[in-house]
């Protein structure tokens, strides 16, 4: 076994800026707004307010993801941990410092290192401090970055016997299947021969339960759709928020639910200078949230040099956590 000497404080956090580059929302608005099929990208859904909204929908009786998944993680994190081994690194997409990391940290066996990546400086300067508050003996590196676009991890000081990213909350069912195996061929590249991808993915199952956990009783998920154009609203847009409509269906053939704005009457609505013309009953599709069957997300995991080797479930097998390798 490895004896490891205790880190000072200062060596302990360490943040790395990579200088990401950000997204223009008024700009992929208005392109997203002109294009056949209107769309606007959901990672705008995610500003204070937004954030808040999304923490309310993870507690809503109707949206079983999360819940079910912390179940997962509560039942089995010991296996999880020991399919992962002793002195990993893990990786952490988002400021992640969510229960679920916490419940993975707290059964791992020594980590070398936790490596944090996120877009947002302060939001990542807050989360690493906190792990490092946390977790008094592990070395928390933040990486302030794109997780979507290809980078080198720094290293931890502490030797390390495999890297191990972790990416929980089905949040992969966001992307396009395309971008699921683009995003999944870059994790595998960058945790590189023996290390491991541990993710959280919504199954497939009843429709009703899927439409009820996006269309909840309480309209908080509404809420959340809609607060994508009182964002926009910020930045020089004039939408009427009661003009618009919340509405999720799930989409059998491709697998996956749409979130869309529904425009209740024929409309103009100006950003800058761009004049967008809305038809009654047309729509502008903000989300997908793709729900997956275990072979086809192996799969996916295939093509993008990864091997499922282990996954958990809940009894209903509604949500899995599953391990991937890179061989
Ligand atoms: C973040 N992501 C995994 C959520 C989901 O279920 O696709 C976002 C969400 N959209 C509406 N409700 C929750």
């Amino acid at each position: 076994m490895i004896a490891f000497d205790p880190l000072s404080t200062d060596e302990r956090v360490r943040l790395v800026d990579l200088h990401p580059k950000l997204g223009d929302l008024q700009q992929e608005a208005i392109a997203g707004l002109r294009s056949s099929q209107k769309a606007l990208p959901c990672k705008y859904f995610y500003d204070a307010l937004g954030a808040r909204l999304f923490e309310a929908i993870t507690e809503l009786p109707e949206y079983y993801p999360t819940r079910t998944e912390l179940g997962i993680m509560s039942q089995a994190v010991h296996e999880m941990a020991d399919a992962i081994g002793a002195h990993a690194t893990l990786v952490e997409f988002g400021s992640g410092v969510g229960l679920k990391t916490q419940k993975l940290l707290d059964a791992l066996i020594e980590p070398s290192g936790c490596v944090l990546i996120e877009i947002s400086r302060a939001a990542l300067e807050a989360s690493a401090r906190q792990l490092a508050d946390r977790y008094t003996d592990l070395e928390v590196i933040g990486v302030c970055a794109d997780y979507t676009q290809a980078l080198r991890l720094p290293r931890p000081r502490r030797p390390s016997a495999r890297t191990v990213a972790f990416f929980p909350g089905s949040t992969i069912g966001n992307f396009t299947d395309e971008e699921a195996v683009r995003f999944l061929g870059r994790v595998a590249e960058l945790v590189g021969q023996g290390g491991g991808l541990l993710v959280g993915i919504d199954r497939k199952k009843d429709t009703k339960v899927i439409e009820d956990a996006y269309n909840d009783s309480l309209g908080v998920t509404a809420a959340f759709n809609l607060n994508i154009l009182s964002r926009l609203n910020q930045i020089g847009a004039n939408f009427d928020l009661t003009h618009f409509r919340h509405h999720a269906p799930y989409l059998e053939r491709e697998g996956r639910i749409e979130m869309r704005l529904i425009s209740e009457r024929e409309q103009r609505v100006c950003i800058g200078d761009a004049e967008i013309a809305l038809s009654e009953g047309e729509h502008i599709v903000t989300e997908h949230s793709h729900k997956y069957d275990l072979g086809q997300f192996e799969e996916m995991a295939r093509a993008a040099g990864f091997r499922l080797t282990k996954q958990w479930s809940d009894e209903r097998d509604w949500f899995s956590v599953c391990l991937l390798e890179v061989d």
